[in-house]
């Protein structure tokens, strides 16, 4: 059941009418529901309990620490792709050996700061990641644990800009050249080098790139141990994609099957990183209706929110549900509109010629299935002021991040005394 539906004519989220938000609030903001966040990682837990895999859930789709702190009381452990985020995900309450950290680009000083703080496990990207990784630990007296993220060239058949698992993209390390740089990797006094790791891309609909890909792990993993490498841990990257619009999400059912099918005969640890499909139905962002314009060739809604506060529509076009707070009347007409922010930017639009209800100044507006990479991405271009962020359990709602004023955002400036 979702958490975000119709009761009388209004939309709740769990048992709190949007609207008593709004009102107490303000808008924009983020609203996320406790209950969702919890029932999609236990059904990643389900799915894939029974093959003991273990789930860490991707920090870069949402980090607020609100919502880390009620993944990681549910079990999950924290996938982080920088520094910041391996502190966000401590201070909310995960443990250093729950912690993976991932990234194509992890600076000395992250890796350091990752040592220090004892990590599970490094996703190593590249040869020259391995070596100055290799040096860190070995000037802290440590052994750095390593998996080698491995490029299968394989299409992940999603969106250009998620998509990492061809031989092109700057992700990992190509499959031709893997057993050599592990087999470099197992010579090194710095590094304890345990297994693998593959990650294609986001928001996949189709299984058979994830076949694919986890075939030619496992065949690079019997090669490895053929040369003498031990593997013990295989970790599969990012989750399933989700539905936005009509898109059937490739159950977890059949996701699991061929994690049994192809990676648990191999007798590995085997860990999954999913964030979208935990977060991403799990939120929505609210905002209200600023003014509606009715143009020559089309109606513009003109709402306050925009591309600073979810940046999807506009760098990927990405579609997002929109649903007025106040339920529609069945039969009530819908005429195409084109939803955009006050932005000096075209680029500026949530949807375009969009079938809506009609819109009047003050109308409150739910984009949907914005919980993952959403907040996140935001910015307070032109100035704006960041959406805030809600939680919602039963019937209560508290603010998990309040909007900062113009103090804050404006205060962060320094004017050099050669100006004064
Ligand atoms: N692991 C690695 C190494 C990743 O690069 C990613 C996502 C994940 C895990 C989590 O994948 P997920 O379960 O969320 O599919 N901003 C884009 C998505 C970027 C995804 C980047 N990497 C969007 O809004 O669609």
């Amino acid at each position: 059941m979702s958490h975000f539906r119709y009761v009388d004519g209004e939309l709740h989220v769990e048992a709190v009418p949007v609207r008593r938000i709004a009102a107490e609030i303000g808008t924009p903001f983020y609203c996320y529901s406790s209950a969702t966040l919890i029932d999609n990682y236990q059904a990643y837990a389900k799915a894939l309990g029974a093959l003991g895999v273990d789930v860490f859930y991707s920090l870069k789709a949402n980090s607020n620490q609100a919502v880390i702190r009620t993944l990681a009381k549910a079990g999950a452990g924290a996938d982080v792709v920088s520094v910041g985020e391996m502190h966000r995900a401590l201070k909310a309450g995960v443990p250093a050996g729950r912690i993976v950290f991932a990234g194509v680009g992890k600076t000395r000083a992250e890796m350091r700061a990752a040592l220090e703080a004892g990590i599970y496990q490094f996703n190593v990207e590249s040869a020259g990641e391995l070596e100055a990784l290799n040096e860190v630990a070995s000037a802290l007296g440590r052994k750095a644990p390593v998996t080698l993220r491995i490029n299968p060239d394989v299409d992940a058949k999603t969106h250009a800009k998620i998509s990492t698992g061809k031989s092109e993209n700057k992700f990992g390390i190509d499959i031709d050249q893997a057993a050599q740089v592990y087999s470099a990797a197992s010579r090194m006094p710095g590094i304890e080098i345990l297994g693998l790791a593959v990650h294609i891309g986001s928001q996949l609909t189709d299984i058979a790139p994830y076949r694919a890909a986890f075939a030619k792990i496992a065949e690079l993993t019997s090669t490895l141990r053929k040369g003498g490498m031990k593997v013990e841990r295989i970790d599969l990257g990012g989750g399933v994609g989700i539905a936005y619009r009509d898109e059937t999400p490739i159950p977890l059912e059949d996701y699991a099957r061929l994690v049994r099918e192809v990676i648990q005969p191999l007798a590995t640890r085997i860990e999954i990183e999913p964030g979208r499909s935990i977060v991403g139905n799990a939120g929505i962002l609210v905002s209200e209706v600023v003014s509606v314009k009715e143009g020559v060739s089309r109606t513009f809604v003109i709402v306050d929110a925009a591309m600073n506060d979810l940046i999807r529509p506009t760098l990927y076009d990405a579609y997002h549900a929109i649903l007025t707070v106040k339920e529609p009347a069945k039969n009530a007409p819908v005429e195409p509109a084109d939803v955009v922010g006050p932005i000096c930017e075209t680029g500026d639009r949530f949807a375009e010629q969009r079938p809506l209800p009609p819109l009047a100044p003050g109308d409150l507006l739910a984009f949907m299935t914005a919980g993952a990479y959403g907040a996140v991405m935001s910015s307070t271009y032109n100035t704006r002021l960041p959406a805030a962020e809600v939680l919602v359990r039963g019937d209560r709602f508290d603010v998990v991040r309040p909007r900062p004023n113009y103090d804050h955002i404006i205060g962060l400036d320094r004017v050099p005394d050669w100006l004064s």
